[in-house]
């Protein structure tokens, strides 16, 4: 991330998950950054000198605005990753037609993958960097981009994923009238090899199904190259934009 400069502060939203702690160990691998900031549901001690684990939980926005008190203890931040996000669980499978449509399962994607990412916005947004280039990265989907979308199905969490982009674009117009280096954008990371992904990967060709490590790799290059012009916009994990 040579675009941002030294002494990096940065948080980890997610980062229990597959590719949140794929972030962590690259953040706390390199000497550019200073502090990791790790939050997640259950948080990992003594990962590395350079990272604090916290709790917070997406559905609870008081342990959101707790992280935002505690991280704003050592100054400005850098970098801001969210990396949280449900397609499926023991309660829900991703819909495959309009009658599989469930109220309660579509309050829970909505919740965890538009709500919860928007809340962590509200209370991060102010703590970025103004002196110098900082970026708030909000792991989305292509299948959110409703432009793209020519098969159908998984109606819940495309359009979660819809919802946090109409937010990703709505934090970055206001952010930008206080911050002018600050971007605010929305990532597809391809497909990758997780335990979101693994129930749906039979289908996936090797070479499009992505290690985590890769995937970070990848998404750490497109922030570099990102300025505050990208602010607000849905970046795929080579660096191409996605039309919402
Ligand atoms: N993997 C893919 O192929 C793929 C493709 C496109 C987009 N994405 C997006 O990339 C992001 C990361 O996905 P992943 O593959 O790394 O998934 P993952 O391994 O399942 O990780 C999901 C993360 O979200 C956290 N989370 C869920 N509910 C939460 C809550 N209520 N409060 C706090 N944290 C919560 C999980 O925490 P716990 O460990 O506590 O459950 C976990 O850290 C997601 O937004 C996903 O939609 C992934």
């Amino acid at each position: 991330m040579k675009s941002m400069g030294r002494k990096l502060s940065v948080a980890v939203f997610g980062a229990s998950g597959g590719i949140g702690q794929c972030f962590v160990t690259a953040f706390a691998e390199d000497e550019a950054v200073r502090a990791v900031h790790a939050f997640s549901r259950s948080p990992e001690k003594n990962v590395s000198p350079a990272v604090s684990s916290h709790p917070f939980d997406l559905l609870d926005e008081s342990s959101i605005e707790h992280a935002a008190e505690l991280v704003s203890r050592s100054g400005p931040l850098h970098l801001v990753i969210v990396a949280t996000g449900l397609l499926q669980d023991g309660d829900t499978t991703p819909e495959k037609r309009a009658h599989d449509l469930s109220p309660s399962a579509m309050e829970r994607l909505f919740r965890i993958n538009a709500i919860g990412p928007a809340l962590i916005a509200k209370h991060f947004l102010t703590l970025l960097d103004r002196e110098r280039k900082s970026v708030f990265a909000a792991l989305s989907a292509r299948v959110g981009s409703i432009e793209d979308n020519q098969l159908g199905g998984w109606h819940s969490y495309r359009a979660s994923k819809a919802a946090l982009n109409m937010f990703v674009k709505n934090h970055a117009i206001e952010l930008a009238y206080r911050n002018t280096n600050a971007v605010c954008v929305a990532l597809h990371p391809g497909t990758v090899a997780t335990s979101l992904s693994e129930p749906f990967q039979r289908n996936v060709p090797a070479e499009k199904l992505f290690t985590p490590d890769h995937a970070v790799a990848q998404m750490l290059t497109v922030i570099d190259s990102l300025t505050p012009a990208d602010s607000g916009g849905l970046f795929a994990w080579d660096g191409q934009r996605i039309p919402y």
